[in-house]
């Protein structure tokens, strides 16, 4: 019995020592998320249509969109003033068929349950654009690496649905590298000739069916993603698109891929030391001028870590967001820094242009610099409100990439606010403006289409600190309704100022309206 009580307490003992180093790195001592750490309240059982105002198309194009709402099942869905070529599923709410001609169509969408109904506006937009608000979706990268298979690929797909996530607006389900064949790796079922004799590209044998795999994910109404390089081999050795850019771009489509993130990586040996614009520019103008010949919408991510300053050149190569750093990896203490760079480019960011600081990792995620298997962020809860909130008032791309079959309450909780999520997808496209306080206290000031502030006051300190915005500094004046929205909540009517105490690393995230 002694014996058992002191083998007991050792483990205890290591328990506790364990639980806090691994925190060490945030400074502070961190708690798994607890139940009062959940700000954002669960939706009503009557139908919220939640999702974009704005939505690019081009005609002539397969279109597709599954209306975003929450809501108990089943919903109706009604859609008005759809364009000729476009049809709706009432039961599911997913729109499909082809646009016929450019133009504007406002379309109203309706959707009823047996507890109420919500009706909202959305605006199609036939013609060249693509992604007139910053993309939503998941990418497989930091949790699965080289270990992706279409199984997790068709499960991501599956939870972006079940979870409420396709809800909010996460749309795009997006395989990152790894799913070509590689000459040589650790798993031999990603071994093999990276061609066929025709010089198509091959997939491993772990994805057998590209195009059973993208029709699975459009039943769902959701779109798919797909990956590769300018270089001969992609970051994690497989086989790029080098002199195969053309055929391999036309094969995606054929696949019916709708997204491409296309990563510098190896293309740097084939350039050696010319570092000239041009050539930065180079591949993703080629593959830019590609996909719009293609008879698809297929979004272009552009990858190579914000090279040549991307950010002023992207669109005209036809990309639609760029990563603007290196990667994020598991480095998370530093997403303070980067959000405030990327930041600095905010002038770039505008309807179907968007800086892309990386994805959000949050949830069980594998560390990057061992590729490691998914573990759960030691990330404090308050940090976590801090990311999204950041990437939501820098109109970043949402996509998040943690491992889908482990999505926990807390973590669907900081993905899913659609008060959050609308602050990221207004129509305006603007990113954020950082106005420093001091070393640890921030505000981040995002204009919004119908006149109304959001307002990030942000608290990079290892205590709670009260952090206090301005009218002078928003360049408004008289009173003002101000709502929380991680809570959505009314906090009041407020004249000249608001105070606010944030907690450590944290956010405390408000719209202001007049
Ligand atoms: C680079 C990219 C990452 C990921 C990996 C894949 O590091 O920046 O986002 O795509 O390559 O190998």
């Amino acid at each position: 019995m002694k014996q058992k009580l002191i083998s007991c307490l050792l483990v205890l003992t290591f328990a506790c020592f364990l639980a806090m180093t691994s925190n060490s790195s945030y400074g502070i001592e961190i708690e798994k998320p607890a139940n009062a750490d959940i700000y954002t309240p669960l939706p009503k059982s009557q139908p919220r249509i939640n999702g974009p105002l704005v939505y690019g198309c081009r005609p002539g194009h397969p279109f597709l969109y599954r209306i975003p709402c929450q809501g108990k099942r089943p919903i109706t869905f009604l859609v008005e003033g759809l364009p000729s070529g476009l049809k709706f599923d009432p039961a599911s709410g997913i729109i499909t068929g082809t646009v016929p001609n450019k133009g504007e169509y406002d379309v109203l969408i309706l959707a009823r349950n047996s507890k109420g109904t919500d009706t909202r506006k959305l605006k199609i937009v036939a013609g060249d654009q693509l992604a007139l608000t910053p993309p939503m979706g998941y990418n497989h990268w930091y949790a699965h690496y080289d270990r992706i298979t279409d199984k997790m690929m068709r499960e991501a797909a599956d939870v972006l649905i079940s979870s409420g996530m396709a809800d909010v607006g996460y749309q795009y389900v997006n395989i990152d590298d790894c799913w070509m064949n590689a000459p040589s790796n650790n798993d031999s079922l990603r071994v093999g000739p990276l061609r066929d004799e025709q010089g198509n590209i091959l997939p491993n044998h772990h994805f057998p069916d590209m195009k059973g795999l993208t029709d699975y994910i459009h039943s769902k109404g959701l779109k798919a993603g797909i990956y590769t390089s300018p270089g001969t081999l992609t970051c994690g050795g497989f086989a790029g698109a080098y002199q195969y850019e053309e055929q391999d771009a036309r094969q995606f489509a054929a696949w019916g891929f709708d997204f491409l993130k296309y990563d510098w990586c190896s293309y740097g040996k084939i350039v050696g030391i010319d570092k000239s614009l041009e050539t930065y520019q180079k591949p993703y103008r080629q593959m830019g001028t590609i996909l719009k010949s293609l008879d698809r919408d297929i979004v272009f991510n552009l990858c190579q870590y914000g090279m040549g300053d991307v950010w002023k050149w992207g669109s005209d190569v036809g990309g639609q967001c760029w990563r603007t750093s290196g990667d994020l990896g598991f480095e998370l203490d530093r997403i303070f820094d980067v959000a405030i760079k990327n930041s600095e480019y905010r002038q770039y960011s505008k309807p179907g242009s968007w800086n892309d600081p990386d994805y959000i990792q949050i949830g069980w995620i594998g560390n990057a610099s061992k590729q490691g298997i998914p573990e759960l962020t030691p990330m404090p809860a308050a940090m976590q409100y801090a990311y999204m909130s950041l990437w939501s008032l820098m109109a970043a791309p949402l996509i998040y990439s943690g491992d889908m079959s482990k999505l926990d309450k807390f973590t669907i909780n900081v993905l899913c606010n659609p008060e959050v999520i609308e602050v990221n997808q207004d129509p305006l496209g603007e990113s954020g403006l950082v106005i420093k306080i001091d070393n640890d206290r921030f505000l981040m000031i995002k204009n919004l289409e119908d006149g109304s502030k959001a307002v990030g006051l942000f608290n990079r300190g290892k205590n709670e600190a009260e952090v206090s915005v301005d009218w002078t500094a928003l360049q408004l004046s008289g009173k003002q309704l101000v709502r929380d929205l991680w809570h959505q909540k009314e906090l009041g009517v407020f004249d000249q100022k608001f105070n606010a105490l944030v907690p450590a690393q944290g956010v405390v995230l408000i719209k202001l309206t007049k």
